[in-house]
């Protein structure tokens, strides 16, 4: 077995017990090679984004894959220990071997769970033994674990690689309080119904004290995948869709179940559009672009995130709209992601022949349609590129939440812009109201509401943009932090952070009473 020491514990750890955070991926992979110095390289993602500035406030604990192999555990270890010094929290690594890399991470999470759980069930590979090395890889993580954690400490699991890893913890006698959130959407039963480990993905699941969803309907597939499969109904108290919490009854022990829309720092994002030099850039950009309307679009290099069917919408709207061209410009900003899976490199080869394809139909000189940049940039660089942009084009095929829509709307200098959003995101079910929704699959729909968002007046999208600000300010990821700690039992909580946490309820109240209405 291969376990890490931890490399690092505060010796001022609160008396109620330390937020120990757990995912597959550390918040940076380190980067090793034989003859070269080591490389930290900050991991890509809505998880990273999300949780790092919720462990820095709490001086959590993280625990995590460092993207290596066991042989290079000792340098990634002395590499993390120097990346903890400035990062606010503590991390330890979990030491996986290859074989464990290829049938945990390639296989059992990037070719069942992913695909599946996005209701991509054609790109699924169920192969038994990808299932095996999951089994294998949450054991370790629970020897981790549990020679790590203090009675009083809370283990909060997070997204769709550790589902079971709350009964793995168990197994080994582990009696901390142990809570998990998914960080991706829940699929509807006649999908998951297909996962030939459908019975102990479930069984398993309910181990955990608290499971969190990003969305009411996510939490509401879950809890119809339990009835169907294992038989398990859930005790609610008045209409589903209204009620935070649910209780489920398992092997004498109660799971809470909730849902809680995860977020980011609001106050982070908004601070930095602020910035001279971010102005700044933003200025330098829109110049450079030399169009009236700025459209924008940032992802992680997936599947799920539609970014085909986008650039074909792009187009389309050129073709729609003629008096548009020379008038817009998108640019679609892309980090790499996940380079080890074959469908990743075919979806960068696809994309980059889609652009090509649309300027060579529509570029003139001086002007060129679609920018597409494949590469990481700086938080400070995003935030001007948000700031520059009129309209963020978020069309996701399905997405747990998607943070990028919050964030465009968090980096805006002033209430102004239109985020066109997929109806299939997470943030949907916050944003129906002010962001125009589109369904991504349907071409000539998104190629309108680019249209619309164009000639929108300025009163209409100085509306639609204070609401979302006012909301994503409000609903922050702190506030998403302290509502799920609060359900979880979490003692560290402060009385603000509780109060904090605690308006969840009063959104759900004015929900209902919107309904009573
Ligand atoms: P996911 O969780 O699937 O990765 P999200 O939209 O929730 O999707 O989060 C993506 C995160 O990755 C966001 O925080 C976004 O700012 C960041 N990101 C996306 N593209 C880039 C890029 N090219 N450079 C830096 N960060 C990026
Ligand atoms: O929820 C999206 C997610 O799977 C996160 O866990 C992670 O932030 C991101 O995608 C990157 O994926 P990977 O860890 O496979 O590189």
């Amino acid at each position: 077995m291969l376990v890490q020491s931890p490399i690092m514990i505060s010796d001022t750890q609160p008396t109620q017990g330390r937020l120990i955070c757990v995912s597959n991926r550390l918040p940076v992979t380190i980067r090793i090679s034989p003859d070269q110095p080591d490389t930290v390289i900050p991991s890509a993602g809505g998880l990273v984004t999300a949780l790092a500035p919720v462990l820095r406030a709490r001086k959590g604990h993280w625990i995590g894959w460092a993207g290596n192999v066991a042989a290079d555990a000792d340098r990634v270890s002395a590499a993390l220990v120097e990346f903890s010094k400035d990062a606010g929290f503590d991390l330890t690594q979990v030491i996986l071997p290859k074989d464990d890399v290829e049938g945990f991470y390639l296989g059992y999470t990037n070719r069942i769970i992913w695909p599946l759980f996005h209701d991509l069930q054609s790109r699924c590979n169920f192969d038994p033994s990808y299932w095996e090395a999951s089994q294998r890889v949450e054991t370790t993580f629970a020897t981790v674990l549990s020679n790590l954690v203090n009675s009083e400490d809370l283990i909060w699991v997070h997204d769709y690689h550790l589902l079971g890893l709350g009964a793995k913890l168990q197994a080994k006698g582990v009696l901390n309080r142990c809570a998990f959130f998914l960080h991706i959407p829940f699929p509807a039963p006649d999908i998951f119904l297909k996962l030939p480990w459908r019975n102990e993905v479930l069984s398993e699941l309910l181990a955990y004290d608290l499971i969190g969803f990003q969305t009411e309907r996510d939490r509401r597939n879950f809890l119809t995948c339990l009835d169907e499969v294992l038989h398990k109904k859930s005790t609610i108290n008045g209409s589903l869709a209204t009620v935070p919490l649910v209780s489920v009854q398992h092997n004498e022990k109660t799971v809470k179940v909730g849902y809680y829309p995860i977020s980011i720092d609001y106050n982070e994002f908004s601070e930095l559009a602020a910035l001279p030099e971010v102005k700044q850039r933003a200025i330098e950009v829109g110049e450079a672009m030399k169009v009236a309307h700025l459209v924008i679009s940032v992802d992680r290099l997936d599947y799920t995130k539609g970014i085909p069917h986008r650039i074909r919408a792009v187009a389309r709207m050129l073709e729609l709209f003629p008096e548009l061209i020379e008038q817009i410009a998108f640019i679609q900003i892309v980090v790499p992601s996940r380079e080890d899976v074959t469908e990743y490199r075919d979806l960068r080869a696809e994309i980059e022949q889609l652009v090509t394809k649309t300027n060579g139909a529509y570029a003139k000189p001086g002007w060129t349609p679609v920018h597409h940049f494949f590469r990481s940039i700086t938080r400070e660089e995003l935030v001007a590129y948000y700031a520059a942009a009129e309209i963020a084009l978020v069309t996701p095929l399905k997405d747990g939440m998607n943070l990028v829509a919050k964030e465009f709307c968090a980096s805006r200098p002033s209430s102004d812009g239109v985020l066109v959003l997929s109806e299939f995101a997470g943030a949907a079910s916050e944003f129906f109201e002010p962001a125009l929704l589109v369904n991504p699959y349907d071409i000539d729909g998104v190629a309108r509401a680019l249209a619309d968002a164009v000639r929108m007046p300025p009163e209409e999208r100085g509306r639609r943009m204070g609401l979302l600000q006012s909301q994503i300010r409000k609903y922050d990821v702190h506030h998403w932090a302290n509502a799920f700690l609060l359900d979880a039992g979490w003692k560290g909580l402060s009385t603000a952070q509780q109060s904090n946490g605690s308006t969840i309820w009063e959104r759900l109240r004015r929900a209902l009473s919107v309904f009573d209405a």
